[in-house]
């Protein structure tokens, strides 16, 4: 585990803009999974202001580690929130864009993109094999949609899962433990003060942290960075 930390948000911005970069520049073809929120929100923006013309994208492929059950029209899908801050501002395939399909049947669909994932992914041990994850953690410590309340989905058995928010009750497709897992490479972006509870227990491994799915991301590969601004690593040691 490596831990990177950053004065604020726009410098963890800059920062993993600048590591994806020279990620995907060494590669033929990337398959990576993205994830929503407000942090990721803000790497698009630097992405689409500074590298634009910098990163191929061709070479890359991106999938969503989570996707609400909504329309890719809706405010709250996370596929909207990278057109609108990414995709709609670089030269980008529409082929290499593989969004869930939020407006489809929750279960239905998540057979539907377990599937892809499986057909577009090598497969290691019977698992589809990102070449990078992006994660965020929520406040309660979750990640992509896997909740506290739900935390025995982390285990399930298909790639794809139908969760559900706690409080919304909103659906969301979102991956599993095994295949975060399973990437060569997670990077979780995690950054405000809201965080540092949960960041803290994690990482130092105290208080309530098995409790936290956040707390269950341990990549095989053992390539796993933590990008976090000082608000969110108030309670830990950076490398
Ligand atoms: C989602 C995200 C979710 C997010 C966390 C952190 O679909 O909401 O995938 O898991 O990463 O809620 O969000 P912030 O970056 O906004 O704190």
């Amino acid at each position: 585990m490596e831990l990177k930390i950053y004065k604020d948000k726009n410098e963890v911005a800059k920062e993993f803009s600048s590591y994806l970069a020279d990620f995907v520049a060494t590669k033929e073809t990337v398959h990576i999974a993205l994830s929503g929120g407000s942090t990721p929100k803000i790497v698009f923006h630097r992405l689409a202001s500074d590298y634009a013309a910098k990163i191929d994208w061709s070479k890359i492929h991106f999938y969503w580690g989570d996707e609400r059950c909504v329309p890719p029209t809706d405010e709250q899908s996370n596929y909207k929130m990278t057109v609108d801050h990414l995709f709609s501002k670089i030269t980008m395939p529409e082929e290499n864009i593989h969004r869930v399909l939020g407006e489809n049947n929750p279960t239905g669909e998540a057979m539907r993109y377990a599937n892809l994932l499986e057909i577009n992914l090598d497969r290691v041990d019977g698992i589809p094999q990102f070449d990078l994850v992006i994660l965020g953690m929520g406040d309660d410590g979750h990640t992509a949609s896997i909740f506290p309340h739900e935390i025995a989905l982390w285990h399930a058995e298909d790639h794809c899962v139908v969760a559900m928010h706690p409080d919304s009750g909103q659906e969301r497709v979102s991956i599993n433990g095994k295949v975060i897992n399973k990437s060569k490479e997670v990077a979780f972006l995690v950054t405000g003060e809201s965080k540092a509870d949960k960041v803290t227990e994690i990482i130092n491994k105290t208080g309530d942290h098995k409790s936290y799915p956040a707390s269950l991301v341990n990549p095989e590969s053992g390539n796993l960075v933590w990008f976090l601004d000082h608000s969110a690593a108030s309670g830990v040691r950076g490398d």
